[in-house]
């Protein structure tokens, strides 16, 4: 069994290589939908994640999609389910199999993130179904005082029961505890919170037995708050990130997969190449983004047949620029480069 988790996990962070999240649940789907106009059907997000997983050469660049439930057990247009497609191409299938971040109660503005009821019957279910690894989604905002300690060692807490379930089950889980970038707050208390959120993190996998070889963080980049007038460059980020995650993250883990968290596209990528330029590291450092992998894709797609073609181009497109960031090779030339 941990064996398996192990190699799961390992193949999850492969060179070259990172994880498309696709798992955006039925209220966030509407909303991206919503910006281009497009309602949210179960036929056209059928379509709309078919596209994405049937780009010809993704599998390249991409190790493994997370789906949410719908879509784990959702089949193509011409009936062969999503898993056995994403299988045909060597990706692997994951879960989402948080239930949502719902206020703590007590503390006003922080989230907890619920699921953990039921969890381990839900989780024998989705190996069943084909998923080979989870995430868990916690999230902590940061603001006039707080985060709170309440809110990081609950989230913390509910991180590392949910990693043990689902390494029980032969499941790798993403742990992600994400730091919001909403917010005026500079990239110095960012570095903090962060600083904060993951040793918590480690201590309660610590304490729940988690095997550290066998599971995938996925943090927040250390970045300016959205609203900050003071933006850090590129290289400041870079180097903030890495110095906080090298603080904090133990060699065990076998790769960090960062999500996008708002960031633009290009941006995302520029962060993740300048990170690896500065290697080696310890881990892999990879992306599980998904609107920084989506987006463009998504805006080309428009929801009809006709824009499927240039859809798929978009979707490829930023696979391999993040693919080039994984070595640190990525540069702006090669944005306008690849497009042409
Ligand atoms: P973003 O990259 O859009 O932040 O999404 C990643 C994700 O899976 C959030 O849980």
């Amino acid at each position: 069994m941990s064996k398996n988790v192990d190699s799961i996990a390992k193949a999850m962070v492969a060179p070259g290589k990172g994880i498309l999240a696709a798992d955006e649940s039925f209220p966030t789907i509407a909303k991206r939908f919503a910006s281009i106009g497009v309602e949210s059907s179960e036929t056209l997000r059928r379509d709309y994640r078919e596209m994405l997983f049937t780009t010809p050469g993704a599998e390249a660049y991409i190790s493994g999609v997370i789906l949410f439930d719908e879509t784990l057990f959702q089949k193509g247009a011409d009936g062969t389910p999503f898993v056995a497609t994403l299988e045909r191409l060597g990706i692997l299938p994951g879960i989402k199999v948080d239930a949502g971040a719902k206020d703590l109660a007590g503390h006003p503005g922080e989230k907890i993130t619920e699921g953990l009821d039921g969890l381990r019957k839900r989780l024998d279910a989705y190996r069943e179904a084909g998923a080979r690894f989870t995430k868990w989604r916690a999230v902590i905002t940061i603001g006039d005082g707080i985060p709170s300690r309440a809110c990081i060692e609950a989230n913390a807490h509910a991180l590392a029961r949910y990693a043990a379930l689902a390494q029980e089950a032969g499941l790798v889980p993403i742990v992600e505890p994400e730091v919001l970038m909403d917010g005026d707050h500079t990239i110095e208390r960012c570095e903090q919170v962060t600083t904060d959120v993951l040793v918590e993190t480690f201590h309660q996998l610590a304490i729940q037995g988690v095997r550290l070889e066998g599971m995938v963080l996925k943090p927040n980049m250390v970045i300016s708050g959205t609203t900050c007038p003071v933006q850090a460059d590129v290289d400041t980020v870079a180097a903030a990130t890495v110095r906080t995650l090298a603080r904090t993250v133990p060699g065990a883990v076998p790769g960090i997969a960062f999500l996008s968290g708002g960031q633009s596209d290009e941006l995302a990528t520029a962060h993740l190449s300048a990170m690896n330029a500065m290697g080696p590291h310890p881990w892999e450092l990879t992306f599980s983004y998904g609107r920084a992998l989506q987006a463009p894709s998504l805006k080309a797609w428009g929801g009809s047949a006709e824009g499927v073609a240039a859809g798929k181009a978009a979707f490829l497109h930023r696979a391999k620029m993040n693919g080039l960031a994984r070595t640190g090779a990525w540069s702006e030339a090669m944005e306008a480069a690849s497009v042409a």
